[in-house]
């Protein structure tokens, strides 16, 4: 079939109402050839009934899904292009592994000769590196490894968009972090579309080149993971992708400052609308100096905890005037010594330009 369309899919206005709930509100959403997208937000946002309308397992109520620049409207799972690793990926645990991988191709029509079969199955299990695997049964195969023959099975029969419904989710921490890796290199490898869900901030960012962040069934960010992580478009952003210490504050008549509740005075980015406001500030964007007399307008708090992280230290600091905060220290870059203890005087150093305005 040839192309189309520059986007291997698209959504215009899709709704989808289950009875009285709204489990997809008008979503657009155009995702480019080749890209990996993730999409991402808290449970209960959306995210499968999406992908199971990619899938053709769901028809929206309204709007209309695009494939390849082709309507979709009414044409069946197995007439699409796409294939879709599942959450609970169910294997046949009475087959081995390659025949799990070749269930699908036995069923094509017209048929497929049993070697044609059997030499494809082999290659997608070399793709997820289970070559020599083809022979044990299922039950034989560590979770990591039978979410690799769900993924050979997915991608056995060349489909231009593989549809990924929180694949790793059910993968203890360190295994999760390989396959991560590992799904990055074999999008590369197959160069095709890949579509994953998950409600794991950390794996949206790590993996995919563009996040659709979701929230109450709408799209409420579409960026690269930095954009999204350094630019979120909303408090709800700032929130779930990351962590972030939230302060109300009034953006002063002019817009030129930015008056924190506790009285202190930023100069404020220009552009704001005067008015009340919040400001997210990341716990990476503070630095923590001990106290020294008469620090002019800045933050000061008590240290109240430190949690070590390995790598990185985790502050929570009481911020005069304004609270609990969290402040986060790269340990490479500060000596044992000059770590700040609980009980401590502080002075919240932080760059203007990393503070987020939001408006109330
Ligand atoms: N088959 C269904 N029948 C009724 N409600 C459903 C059905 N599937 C999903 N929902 C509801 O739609 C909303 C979105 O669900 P879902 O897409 O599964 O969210 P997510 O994958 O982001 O956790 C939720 O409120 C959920 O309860
Ligand atoms: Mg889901």
């Amino acid at each position: 079939m040839t192309s189309v369309s520059a986007n291997d899919i698209e959504f215009r206005s899709v709704t989808k109402l289950y009875g009285s709930v709204t489990a997809v509100s008008d979503i657009n959403l155009a995702v480019p050839k080749g890209a990996f997208v993730a999409l991402l937000g808290p449970s209960g946002c959306g995210k499968t009934t999406c992908l199971r309308m990619i899938g053709g397992f769901e028809q929206p109520s309204d709007g209309t899904i695009l494939i390849d620049g082709r309507e979709m409207n009414g044409v069946p799972p197995y007439r699409r292009p796409v294939n879709m690793v599942f959450q609970h990926y169910a294997l046949f645990p009475h087959f081995d592994v390659e025949q799990n991988v070749a269930y699908g191709l036995k069923q094509a029509r017209p048929k497929l000769a049993a070697a044609e079969i059997s030499a494809r199955a082999r290659e997608a299990l070399e793709m997820v590196r289970l070559g020599g695997f083809e022979k044990r049964r299922i039950h034989e195969m560590s979770g990591g490894q039978q979410q690799r023959v769900a993924l050979a099975r997915a991608i056995v029969n060349k489909p231009s968009v593989l549809l990924l419904d929180e694949p790793l989710a059910a993968l203890d921490k360190k295994l999760r972090t390989a396959m991560q890796i590992e799904l990055q290199t074999l999008q590369r490898e197959l160069g095709i579309t890949f579509v994953l869900v998950t409600h794991d901030q950390e794996e949206a960012l790590s993996m995919s080149d563009m996040v659709c962040v979701m929230n109450a069934g709408r799209i409420v960010q579409m960026a690269k993971p930095q954009e999204i992580y350094d630019r979120p478009a909303d408090l709800f952003v700032a929130d779930f992708v990351g962590k972030t210490n939230r302060i109300a504050a009034t953006v002063e008549a002019g817009g030129a400052t930015l008056r924190l509740s506790n009285g202190t005075a930023l100069a404020a980015r220009s552009g704001l609308k005067p008015g009340a406001a919040t400001v997210a500030l990341r716990p990476e964007a503070i630095e923590l100096v001990r106290q020294s007399n008469g620090s002019g307008s800045q933050l000061t708090g008590t240290v109240t905890h430190r949690i070590f992280l390995g790598s990185t230290a985790e502050y929570q600091i009481n911020v005069d005037g304004l609270g609990d905060f969290l402040v986060t220290a790269d340990r490479r870059s500060v000596q044992e010594s000059d770590l700040v203890e609980p009980g401590e005087r502080v002075v919240l150093n932080f760059d203007p330009g990393k503070v987020h305005v939001f408006p109330a």
